[in-house]
Order: C-alpha cells, then structure tokens, then sequence
C-alpha cells in the first residue's frame, strides 16, 4: 500500500475513535493542517521522479478530500449525538400530573362580618365606617364617659404620642354617624378595636360591629325581640338568649347578653342598651323626642359559636391548616 493510502487509513481509523468535537478536530489537524501528515506529503512531491508526480499528487489529494468528507460526516454525528444528549438531559415528562394552584379562602372573621352585614342590611341597618385612629372625644367623652371617670381606665388603651387613640371600641361611630347624618338612623359599623390586653379569650386587637337605632319610639322591647330575630338568622336555629342587668356609660338601661352554644355553654356576645339620654343631647338630638337602642357583638366571639372554635387566638395565627378548613 503506498504510504498516501496507509496514512488515509490511519486517519479513518482516528476519525471513527474520536467520541468528541475536540478530538475529532485534532485528527483535522493532525492530517489536514498546515504542518499535517498529508499536506506534508504534497510539500514532498517535489522530491519524487517528474513522471510519478502527477499520479502521486491526484492520490494526495484525492485522499485529502476523502478524508475532509469523512470528518464532516463525523463532526455531523457528534453534533447531533451531543443534542440529543442535551435535549434528553433537559427534557419534560409532560405527562406528569401538575401540582395544581392552592385555593385561598375568606377568613373566618371577614365571612362572619359579611354574614352580619347581609343580615341586617335586609332589615335596613347602613354600614358606616369610622378612623381607627380616635380622639379622646369620640371615643370617651361623646359617650358620656368623662374624664377621670373610671371606665376609661377600664379599656386599656393605646394612646399615640399625638394625644390621639386606637379607638377601643366601635362606639365612636355611633357619634360620628349621628353628628353627621342627625336621626332617625339605622346603622351598623364593622371594624377593629384595640385593648392592651392579651390572653386566651382577648386578643389585642378585635373585631366588633357596633349597631345603633333611634327613631321616635324605640323601646327595649325592639332591642330584646330584634336580637332574637338577628341571632336566629345568624344562627340558623332558635337560639336561647340570656339577658344579664350591666352597666355601660352610654347606654341605660344596659345588658349583657349570652347565648347558649349547642354544646351547652353560656357565652356572651354582645353589649347593648338604650341610647343615655346624655349621648343623645351632646349630638344635639332631643332625648324627649327620639330614643334608642345601640349594641356591640364582639365578631371573633360569634364566630368562635358558630365554627366551633375554642381558642380565639387562632383567628390570628395565620396557619393554613386552620384557614383551609374554611374554603
Ligand atoms: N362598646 C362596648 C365595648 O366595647 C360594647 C357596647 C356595649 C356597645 C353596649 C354598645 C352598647 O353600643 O350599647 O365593650
């Protein structure tokens, strides 16, 4: 075999044993390069007889051109064997089943807050809306609980370095609502009070709604037949309630009112009473003429009756295995 063909066959043999773009290159280089074996063969014609130059020279170079197709079929494989490589490296089983999107829910308070707004929207009670943010007016002194007295001591509050308050509770609407409105008015306001308080049935800041209705003629009796009308709505069942004598400066007479839980505990929901005639006065509303009556349910505590729910600090926990039991 001449010495053109035995290197072609070593090429070959090079070329099929490269496994990568790399190697492959360095047998291009090896035999085809400027200083490879083959292009070193055409240098050396020269020094071969005249005659056999030409035939030598067509074997050179037809052994180049073999060898050029024999790498690119080559360089082609790897190309081709390294995509499929990468693609069956990166690929997606889309038969997989998907993880699926998680469901929020409405909290168990603000789905209790619209169960009561529902309701006594049916029986004509506006919802109104008053600051957190309060003044000592409207959360005290409008509501008949002056200064000094020792009820404001009685609601832990948080005073601002401003002098304002976290309102402690939902009455202040009542004053805003009628200093606005004047009366007759039906309203209920939903919102959130505070109290530097903490333990297992009083969390620092709550939900009340406060309602209140003055017209001409309002009696206890509406107070007492309306309450049994709205628990057993809310409810969905006859309820017993258990009216407790209490004492709450804006209201007189004032109660407390209990509700029996299917599990036959007494619990208290709500504060209540007839509008002080004193409330009424300092909104510039005539105490001869017009009365009322005015309560505040504590929101979590219904819902704690209506869920099933003992413990109230679970409404602020924010753990999802307690919130998904309610979507
Ligand atoms: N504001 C009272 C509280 O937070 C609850 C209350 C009692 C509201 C009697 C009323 C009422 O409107 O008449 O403890």
């Amino acid at each position: 075999m001449s010495q053109t063909a035995q290197l072609l066959e070593q090429a070959r043999s090079a070329v099929e044993g490269a496994v990568a773009l790399d190697e492959l290159d360095a047998v291009r280089v090896k035999y085809l390069g400027r200083k490879g074996l083959l292009t070193i063969q055409l240098k050396e014609l020269g020094k071969l007889p005249a005659d056999d130059r030409p035939a030598a020279g067509q074997a050179v170079n037809e052994a180049k051109q073999v060898l050029t197709e024999v790498i690119r079929q080559r360089q082609a494989a790897l190309e081709e064997q390294k995509i499929q490589e990468t693609l069956s490296a990166e690929s997606l089983d889309v038969s997989l089943a998907g993880r699926g999107i998680p469901y929020g829910s409405l909290h168990p308070v603000t789905r209790t807050v619209r169960r009561m707004q529902q309701i006594f929207s049916h029986a004509g009670f506006e919802v109104h809306t008053g600051p957190e943010i309060e003044d000592e007016f409207h959360n005290f002194t409008a509501l008949n609980i002056p200064e000094n007295h020792p009820a404001r001591a009685m609601h832990d509050t948080f005073y601002l370095e401003s002098g304002l308050l976290l309102r402690t509770h939902t009455s202040p609407v009542q004053i805003r609502a009628m200093q606005q409105h004047g009366v007759p008015i039906r309203l209920i306001a939903p919102g959130r009070a505070f109290r530097c308080d903490s333990d297992m049935t009083h969390t620092p800041m709550f939900n009340q709604i406060e309602v209140l209705a003055v017209d001409r003629g309002i009696s206890f009796a509406n107070l007492k037949s309306f309450l049994y009308e709205f628990l057993s709505k809310f409810f969905e069942r006859d309820v017993e309630l258990r009216f407790r004598p209490s004492y709450f400066p804006f209201t007189e007479p004032s109660a407390e009112v209990d509700v029996l839980s299917e599990s036959g505990k007494w619990l208290e929901i709500l504060g209540c009473g007839m509008v002080h005639p004193n409330v009424l006065e300092g909104v510039g509303v005539d105490p001869e003429e017009f009365t009322g009556y005015a309560l505040g349910f504590g929101v979590e505590r219904l819902a704690m009756l209506r869920y099933g729910i003992d413990d109230l600090r679970l409404f602020f926990e924010n753990d999802l295995r307690f919130l998904d039991q309610f979507s």
